[in-house]
């Protein structure tokens, strides 16, 4: 026991060593990742994060009022609609990815400032598409200055023709179906910024 730790005195420092060298080599053959762009991948996720919580704020309906919603026909076509096979999720690549959230964030954008205007003109409180207005302004953002960190073209924002309103009931049936397309939204954006984060290689936290 005692000749044992007499022999392997040097090792730790040889040991170091080696650690050293491999931590080198690994460095060099693994591409490396942007952190400017993963920190962008970050904001997002939380940006995405706070618009889950507040997708459900839109309506400001209880479980009970909202049974009376339910089945009613939708009538904004021009909503985005995600898709959510695993096929999908394995061929995204990056810049087709954030092309198309920035377009789908910006036609909730489009949505959610005239539901805001809707609300106003019938008197309903426009308060939580205000707060959901302003992160979708900053995703969008974000996702526009990660698109310029990449080089790629930031393509252009969609139009959509929206419905003349004119009772708080129907501005309340756009509200909910505003927030269940947003929710879906925000549950496949989650999906698709942490899959972007692997294929980056950002460090996780
Ligand atoms: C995205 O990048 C890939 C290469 O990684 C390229 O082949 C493809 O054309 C790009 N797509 C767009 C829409 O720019
Ligand atoms: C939600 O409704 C309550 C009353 O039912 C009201 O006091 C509150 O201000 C509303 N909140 C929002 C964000 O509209
Ligand atoms: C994207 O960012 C650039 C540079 O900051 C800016 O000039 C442009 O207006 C932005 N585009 C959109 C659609 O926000
Ligand atoms: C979003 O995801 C959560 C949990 O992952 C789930 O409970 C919820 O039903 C999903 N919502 C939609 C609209 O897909």
């Amino acid at each position: 026991m005692a000749d044992d730790s007499v022999i392997y005195d040097s090792t730790p420092c040889l040991l170091h060593l080696i650690l050293l060298a491999e931590l080198f080599t690994h460095a060099s053959s693994r591409p490396a990742h942007s952190p400017d762009l993963c920190g962008m991948f970050r904001s997002m996720i939380h940006q995405v994060d706070r618009l889950t919580i507040l997708s459900k704020e839109l309506h400001n309906l209880t479980d009970e009022e909202l049974v009376n919603f339910e089945g009613v026909e939708n009538r904004l076509d021009g909503l985005p609609h995600m898709q959510h096979t695993a096929a999908h999720f394995n061929s995204l690549k990056v810049n087709e990815s954030l092309s198309k959230l920035f377009v789908y964030t910006q036609s909730f954008r489009l949505h959610v400032d005239w539901l805001k205007t809707a609300k106003e003109s019938v008197s309903l409180s426009s308060q939580s598409a205000e707060r959901v207005s302003s992160h979708l302004l900053q995703l969008s953002n974000l996702l526009n200055a990660s698109l310029l960190l990449i080089s790629e073209e930031v393509p252009q924002s969609p139009s959509a023709s929206l419905p003349v309103v004119s009772t708080a009931f129907d501005v309340l049936r756009f509200s909910v179906e505003i927030s269940e397309h947003l929710e879906v939204f925000c549950n496949w954006s989650k999906r698709v910024l942490v899959h972007l984060q692997r294929l980056s290689r950002c460090p996780r936290h």
